[in-house]
């Protein structure tokens, strides 16, 4: 099946699958976002179909959930699921202590809330997502409309005092409107290029009147796969 797909694709595909196989019969799990996630949800729909085994699975976004009624699994919502066993979501990038920056797709509200609703989580990742240091990849901040400009500028005064490169801070675009969360809220981009300190930063950044959630995943994530596009997969 992977012959013809990109590299990126081949490793996105080797990581789904080997973190598909952590699925049992009868567990609730947590389905991320984003492109890497969907190779999951495919993998996932096929061992279900192929091994009759019964789950349900509780999306992290509109688009995840579209995807995996299509493909034939059953979804509820976490209010129904009330807990869940496991939940394999893709991420941005992921330091040597597995934490993780995420939001690239806007979703992480719901999946920080689906992850620590979770027993497990599980990352899925190409080589291309590992860091030394999390910050290259610019950190997505879910806000409030409302106040938009006063959550912003608190955020740059904010930024002034922690150990951080840059400080850039941008309203993420949907064409010429601000992109829109499935909750309703729009995401600011900080470009740091190097956080000092993750969980600092997140804790910071929470208690800004305006801010909904980080994409700073500290001590949330318990296992990431690596995948490689020839098969390969490294565990860490
Ligand atoms: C969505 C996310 C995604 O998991 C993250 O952006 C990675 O996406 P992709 O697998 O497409 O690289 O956090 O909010």
């Amino acid at each position: 099946m992977a012959t013809e797909l990109s590299p990126i694709d081949r490793a996105k595909y080797a990581a789904s699958k080997r973190a598909v196989d952590l699925v049992e019969n009868g567990m609730r799990v947590g389905l991320g976002t984003g492109s890497t996630a969907a190779w999951m949800v495919r993998c996932l729909a096929e061992r279900v179909k192929k091994e009759g085994l019964s789950i349900t699975c509780v999306p992290t976004s509109e688009r995840t959930g579209e995807l995996a009624r299509e493909l034939g699994l059953e979804v509820v919502t976490l209010e129904e699921a009330k807990w869940l066993d496991l939940t394999i979501d893709g991420t941005d990038e992921f330091d040597p202590e597995l934490n993780l920056i995420k939001g690239g797709g806007g979703a992480h509200l719901r999946e920080k809330v689906v992850a620590t609703a979770s027993d497990r989580m599980v990352v899925i990742a190409d080589p291309g997502k590992e860091v030394a240091q999390l910050g290259a990849f610019p950190l997505p901040v879910e806000v409030l409309a409302f106040g938009l400009a006063a959550t912003r500028a608190l955020i740059e005064e904010m930024l002034v005092s922690l150990d951080v490169l840059g400080r850039e801070v941008t309203l993420r675009m949907n064409g010429d409107k601000p992109f829109v969360t499935d909750e309703g809220n729009y995401v600011l981009d900080l470009h740091l290029g190097r956080i000092g300190n993750a969980r600092q930063m997140a804790l910071v950044l929470n208690q800004v009147p305006g801010v909904v959630e980080n994409g700073l995943f500290v001590d949330i994530c318990d296992q990431v796969i690596v995948g490689h596009p020839d098969g390969r997969v490294d565990i860490h």
